[in-house]
């Protein structure tokens, strides 16, 4: 089924809750590091802070990808350093930030990175080991960056830390359950996270995108209202960011009909959902981390 194209500016207009009350947001990072740059989302948000006086850190799974997208920055300008880590390895992954936050003082972590698994028709649930995957990427891959940044951002006092969320997160959808709970869960933190680390002087931001076109979905074949260009999706978390929001969330639209879906009764939604066609080819399992 064809996508909707983007919307125009006025209707795209992200919602965004007020700034961070009390935190020291640094509305320039000089040092970014972003999980998941070596496509979709990330990527586009590594070119869009790519420019001279700008370090950017990335971070992917994929090599050849990874040193793509490193090559698109330095050509914009940036100092990249780039490592092709799978951010489930915890040990490594810290190795990682703590060397660079040596050497750069990063100020600002967007912790992106994440897989989905769509059903199938026919499928009733994913097998326990795509499921473990998703958990250990969205979820733990998640709390392993926030971890390994958030001491050297507290003892400086100040930082900015935004997490991927998504609106898969505000309702769950039938045809993804283990990713509508890992979103869940990655929101829940991230509001958890910020009374606290805001004592600190370290802001937590929520991205909360609609549909994104990236590779991510693009395999899933369902209408995808209202979606965004990863460019166009990028340019209002950069904006976001730079603003201090709390949340960012976009479309508004797609963000108030679903919340406005949640005062309907449980079972109707439920049947509407059930009638959303949606087909996707057999997830392969990630492998394990290394
Ligand atoms: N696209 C959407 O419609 C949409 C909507 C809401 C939220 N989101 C969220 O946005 C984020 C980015 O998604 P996207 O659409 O840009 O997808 P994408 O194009 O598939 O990119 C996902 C990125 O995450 C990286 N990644 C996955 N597993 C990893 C691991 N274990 N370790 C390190 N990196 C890993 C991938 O690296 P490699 O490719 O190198 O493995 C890739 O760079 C995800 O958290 C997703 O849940 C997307």
């Amino acid at each position: 089924m064809p996508t909707s194209p983007d919307l125009e500016e006025a209707d795209a207009a992200p919602l965004s809750t007020p700034s961070n009350p009390g935190s020291a947001v640094r509305l320039d990072p000089r040092t970014i590091l972003i999980t998941g740059a070596s496509s979709g989302i990330g990527r586009a948000l590594a070119t869009s802070y790519a420019q001279r006086g700008t370090t950017l850190i990335l971070i992917g799974r994929d090599a050849q990808r990874l040193a793509e997208s490193a090559a698109e920055c330095r050509a914009l300008g940036a100092t990249v350093e780039a490592a092709a880590i799978d951010v489930r390895n915890i040990e490594t992954l810290r190795a990682f930030i703590l060397s660079m936050d040596d050497r750069h003082s990063i100020d600002l972590v967007i912790a992106n990175a994440g897989v989905s698994a769509v059903l199938s028709q026919g499928e009733i649930i994913e097998s326990p080991e795509t499921t473990t995957s998703i958990f250990e990427i969205n979820v733990f891959g998640v709390v392993n960056l926030v971890q390994a940044v958030v001491p050297r951002m507290c003892a400086r006092g100040k930082g900015q830390i935004a997490l991927m969320g998504s609106m898969a997160a505000l309702r769950g959808l039938p045809y993804a359950p283990a990713y509508c709970a890992t979103k869940s869960a990655v929101h829940l933190y991230a509001e958890s996270l910020r009374p606290s680390l805001g004592k600190h002087g370290v802001s937590v931001a929520l991205i909360i995108p609609g549909f994104v076109h990236t590779p991510f979905n693009a395999r899933l074949s369902s209408p995808k209202p209202l979606a965004f260009s990863a460019g166009r999706a990028a340019a209002i978390i950069r904006r976001g960011l730079q603003e201090g929001k709390r949340e960012i969330v976009f479309p508004r639209l797609l963000y108030l009909l679903i919340r406005a879906g949640s005062l309907l009764p449980g079972r109707l939604v439920d049947a509407l959902l059930n009638r959303i066609p949606v087909e996707a080819p057999p997830m392969p399992t990630p492998p394990p981390g290394t």
